[in-house]
């Protein structure tokens, strides 16, 4: 017999990890930034819709399905349908390559966290950024060497991964119990700070201020899908990886209902905190606040950085405040991406979690490096949009469309009521069959077509094909090589399949 399935400590712990996963630096510097460039407080509206009729009724069908398979992504799939094994290992590929790529946020923390100290930035911060930090060259093709500061930030990120993977997840159960709760008291200082600052008001009133006429552009529709996507962390094989963790009889619906919440919760929190730096940063520079407003790397690099050099005192403590917030933001999402990919090892070869997480890291760390050389931020931008625009949208269609349509999903859903305190209807099944593919299927399209008519950023063709659709198709190989490896004998008969 195969050992017993590695579990959570507790339901507590599940759902720290669980939450931990999904907040990450999406919720800082994605969601202020779409939502006030969408309507405001408006945007609220197609956002909880895209919430409740597509990330919780697929956040409910990831954890409910490694729940109830007791599998990482590869397995499970391939439990429904053999060859779909494939499409497994491909979605749980897509988690790699996410960890191989948000780790260099991580290096970028890391550095700015020793350049908070004496606000090293100065009064050129973007310059800093690209230029003293960075060390960017010119385009994609002129790639130079690892930039070394990056480097060791890359390292010690790697190393903490290790650590903390490295006694599977019980270990993870006690350390989401810090990396959660810390992220969210340190917001909860920065907004203390930042609302008592003058002009803050003026920033709140920019980031809520309803513009109802928003609405009707359906681009807004499809970026709050897209935000709920890959804030919950959705169609990465990250949700199948953690429920799989849970036991035979544990609840699942109502967690995802409170993961959902607590994510999306912390994003509108985000906000105020980001937005009353913004309203003080304007307010301080004599400019109206659309002119201060940045989002992504500029909003956490360049405009975070100018706003802490700007407070009347403390400086120092609070950007060491706001990158560690940042770092603890991201390692345990970094960390769960790992986790979805490197499961289906132990799936199916009973490899042991430690020499997973030492091999993973020894092939990734190298790989990440790419994204600390002189021509690494461009990679890494195209690899970003490629696997949230393409990769995760097709992934989560496919989900959809495999558990509505091939997994009798009635009887699953009757599973899932039978253990849980909150029921599902039939809505469920309408969502996963019909709305969330449908939404999906457009925002596809509409990416498609966007890429073939102009391309993305300015970038030459032939580097979006190899970073991007390199990246994403690379996987459906490698995934091939791995569905059609033998299982390890013993864990065929311990399991009485193939
Ligand atoms: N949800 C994470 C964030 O908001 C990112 C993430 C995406 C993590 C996909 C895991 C899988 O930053």
């Amino acid at each position: 017999m195969a050992e017993a399935r590695e579990q959570w400590h507790s339901r507590a712990a599940f759902i720290m990890a669980a939450v931990g996963s999904a907040v990450g630096l999406g919720n800082v510097w994605r969601f202020p930034y779409v939502a006030y460039s969408s309507g405001g407080g408006a945007f609220l509206i197609p956002y909880f819709v895209a919430l409740f009729t597509a990330g919780i009724p697929l956040l409910i069908l990831e954890m409910g399905l490694g729940q109830r398979l007791q599998r990482g992504a590869p397995l499970a799939f391939g439990a429904i349908r053999k060859p779909l094994q494939w499409f497994g290992w491909w979605v749980a590929g897509l988690s790699a390559a996410i960890v191989i790529y948000y780790t260099t946020i991580l290096a970028w923390s890391w550095t700015y966290l020793w350049h908070a100290l004496t606000q090293a930035w100065g009064d050129q911060p973007e310059t800093f950024f690209f230029e003293t930090v960075l060390r960017r060259s010119e385009g994609p093709g002129e790639i130079g060497w690892p930039v070394g500061p990056l480097v060791i930030g890359m390292a010690l990120t790697w190393l903490l991964i290790y650590l903390i993977l490295r006694k599977g997840v019980r270990s993870v159960s006690k350390v989401v119990m810090v990396t959660v709760p810390l992220p969210m008291l340190l917001l909860a200082v920065l907004l203390v700070r930042g609302l008592t600052l003058p002009g803050a008001i003026d920033g709140i009133r920019y980031y809520l201020t309803p513009d109802f006429s928003m609405l009707t552009d359906w681009r807004i529709w499809l970026k709050a899908y897209g935000q709920i996507f890959f804030s919950l962390s959705l169609a990465s094989g990250v949700m199948i990886g953690y429920g799989s963790y849970l036991g035979k009889k544990a609840e699942v619906t109502n967690s995802a209902l409170i993961t959902g919440l607590a994510n999306c919760g912390t994003s509108f929190f985000a906000g105020f905190v980001v937005f009353s730096m913004l309203g003080y940063l304007a307010n301080v520079q004599g400019v109206a606040v659309p002119d201060v407003t940045t989002s992504g790397s500029g909003l956490a690099f360049v405009t975070f950085p100018t706003a802490i050099s700007q407070l009347p005192a403390l400086n120092a403590l609070f950007g060491v405040i706001f990158f560690v917030t940042l770092l603890t933001l991201g390692i345990d999402s970094a960390f769960a991406l790992q986790e979805a990919f490197t499961t289906g090892f132990h799936d199916k070869w009973g490899v042991h979690p430690e020499k997973l997480a030492r091999v993973f890291v020894l092939i990734a760390f190298p790989i990440s490096l790419i994204f600390v050389t002189r021509g690494g931020y461009f990679w890494f931008d195209i690899v970003d949009k490629w696997i949230c625009d393409f990769g995760l949208v097709i992934s989560g269609l496919a989900q959809c469309l495999i558990v509505g349509f091939l997994y009798r999903v009635r009887e699953f859903r009757d599973y899932l009521n039978e253990q849980s305190e909150v029921r599902l209807g039939n809505w469920w099944i309408w969502a996963l069959r019909y709305v969330t593919p449908g939404v999906l299927s457009v925002i596809l399209v509409a990416n498609l077509l966007e890429e073939i008519k102009v391309g993305y950023g300015g970038y030459p063709r032939w580097a979006t094909l190899i970073g991007g659709w390199g990246t994403v198709l690379l996987w459906g190989v490698l995934g091939f090589v791995l569905w059609r490896r033998p299982q390890n004998s013993d864990r065929v008969n311990a399991r009485g399949e193939d």
